[in-house]
C-alpha cells in the first residue's frame, strides 16, 4: 500500500517515470501566501515563528492547501545550524540575517560546538518536524533541508548577507587550513542535524548551497566538493534520498554530478541543453524558471513552463531556479502550479 496520498514527488525522486513531473517551490511557506502573512503578523518576528512548532506545521502545510503542491519544505531557516553551534542570527526586518558575532579567528572555530552535540540542541525543529508529519496526515511527503558547509560558512564570516562574501572568500585564500577546519565542523554538524530531521520525517533533504556562484571551479572543487560527497554519502548510506541544489555552480557542473546525489538542483541561469549536455538525461534534476517569469500573464508562464518541461525531456521535478519571490502574484504561482499538474506526459 503507498504511503501518501500523493506521492509523486517521491516516486520521481527514486526514478521512476511518473505520469507528469511533480512539482513544488522553493520558498513556498512564506509571504507569497496571505496566510502567512497573518501568522507573521501576530508574532514578535521570524525567529519566533521558526521556533514555535505549531506555528512550523500552520505555515508548512499552508501551500499544500492552497496551491496543492506535490510536497512540503518544512519551514526553518538555513541559520539554525550556526546557532546551535554558537553563533546566534537575527533577522532584521525588510533587510535579512544579521550575527552580532563573527568567525574572526582560529580560536573562533575552535569555541564552536559542532556535531551531534550542536545538532540536538535545535529540539524545536524537530518538534516542528513531528507536528507537521502529524497534521499532514501523508496527503504529501515532507522535505527537510540544510545550508551547505560553504554557505553557512559565507554568513559566519560575513556576518550578513554580501553580493560578493569578499571576507568569506579572504579566508579561503589567505588561511586555506582554518578554513577547513569550519568547514569540517559544519560539516559534521549538517550531518547529524539532516539525519535526526530524516529521523523525524524528513522523506528527502534538500541541501542549499545558495552562494556556490562566488565562487569558480577551482575553489569549489577545494572547498565545496568534498563536504558534499560527505553529506551526501552519509544521508544515501541510511536511504535518505538527496537533493543538491549549488546556485551559480554552473562552472561545476560535472564536478557536482559526480557527487551522486538523487536529484541535481538547477538555477535559471542554465540552459536545458547544457544541463542535458553535461550530466546527461538519466539523471533527475529540479528546477528551473526563472522565478520573475510569474510576474507575467498566465497564458505566458503556461507557455514557459511546458516549454521548459519539454526541454528537460523526463527526469524532472518541476521547480523555479531560485525561490519566489516575496511580492509574486498568487495568481502566477498557482497558474505554474496548475499548468504542470494538468500536463501529460
Ligand atoms: O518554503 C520554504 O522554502 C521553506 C522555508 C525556508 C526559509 N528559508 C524561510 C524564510 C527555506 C528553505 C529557507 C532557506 C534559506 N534561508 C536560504 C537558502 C535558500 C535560498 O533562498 O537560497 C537562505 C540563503 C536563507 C537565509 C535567509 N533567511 C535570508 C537571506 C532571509 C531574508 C530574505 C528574505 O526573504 O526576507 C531569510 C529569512 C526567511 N527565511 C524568510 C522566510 C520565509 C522571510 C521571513 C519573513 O520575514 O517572514
Amino acid at each position: 500500500m503507498k504511503k501518501y496520498d500523493n506521492d509523486i514527488f517521491l516516486r520521481t525522486v527514486k526514478g521512476e517515470t511518473t505520469e507528469r513531473p511533480p512539482v513544488w517551490l522553493m520558498r513556498q511557506a512564506g509571504r507569497i501566501l496571505p496566510q502567512y502573512r497573518a501568522v507573521r503578523a501576530s508574532l514578535s518576528g521570524f525567529i519566533e515563528l521558526v521556533t514555535t512548532p505549531d506555528l512550523v506545521a500552520e505555515v508548512t502545510i499552508q501551500p499544500v492547501d492552497e496551491l496543492g503542491v506535490d510536497a512540503a519544505i518544512i519551514f526553518s531557516d538555513i541559520l539554525v545550524i550556526p546557532e546551535c553551534m554558537g553563533l546566534e542570527y537575527e533577522m532584521i526586518e525588510k533587510k535579512g540575517p544579521f550575527f552580532p558575532k563573527t568567525i574572526q579567528s582560529i580560536s573562533d572555530i575552535e569555541k564552536l560546538d559542532s556535531g551531534k552535540s550542536a545538532a540536538e540542541k535545535l529540539e524545536y525543529v524537530f518538534n516542528g518536524l513531528d507536528m507537521t508529519k502529524k497534521a499532514l496526515n501523508d496527503r504529501v511527503p515532507l522535505i527537510g533541508f540544510s545550508g551547505a558547509p560553504f554557505t553557512l560558512f559565507c554568513y559566519m564570516l560575513e556576518g550578513s548577507g554580501s553580493k560578493t562574501f569578499s571576507k568569506a572568500k579572504k579566508m579561503l585564500y589567505q588561511d586555506p587550513e582554518t578554513s577547513h577546519k569550519l568547514l569540517s565542523k559544519l560539516t559534521d554538524t549538517i550531518i547529524e542535524y539532516t539525519k535526526l530531521k530524516a529521523q523525524h520525517g524528513a522523506d528527502v533533504i534538500q541541501i542549499f548551497d545558495s552562494w556556490a556562484g562566488v565562487l569558480d571551479q577551482r575553489m569549489y572543487k577545494e572547498f565545496c566538493i568534498p563536504y558534499l560527497k560527505k553529506i551526501n554519502d552519509a544521508l544515501q548510506a541510511l536511504d535518505i534520498p538527496t537533493i543538491l541544489f549549488s546556485k551559480g555552480a554552473w562552472y561545476s557542473m560535472e564536478d557536482i554530478a559526480g557527487i551522486g546525489s538523487n536529484v541535481i538542483g538547477i538555477d535559471w541561469n542554465m540552459g536545458t541543453k547544457f544541463v542535458r549536455d553535461t550530466i546527461g538525461d538519466n539523471r533527475i534534476v529540479q528546477g528551473n524558471l526563472d522565478p520573475c517569469t510569474l510576474y507575467a500573464d498566465e497564458k505566458e508562464i503556461e507557455t514557459k513552463t511546458i516549454e521548459m518541461i519539454k526541454a528537460f525531456g523526463g527526469n524532472h521535478i518541476v521547480n523555479l531556479g531560485h525561490g519566489v519571490y516575496p511580492d509574486t502574484p498568487l495568481d502566477g504561482v498557482k497558474a505554474f502550479v496548475n499548468t504542470v499538474k494538468e500536463y501529460h506526459l
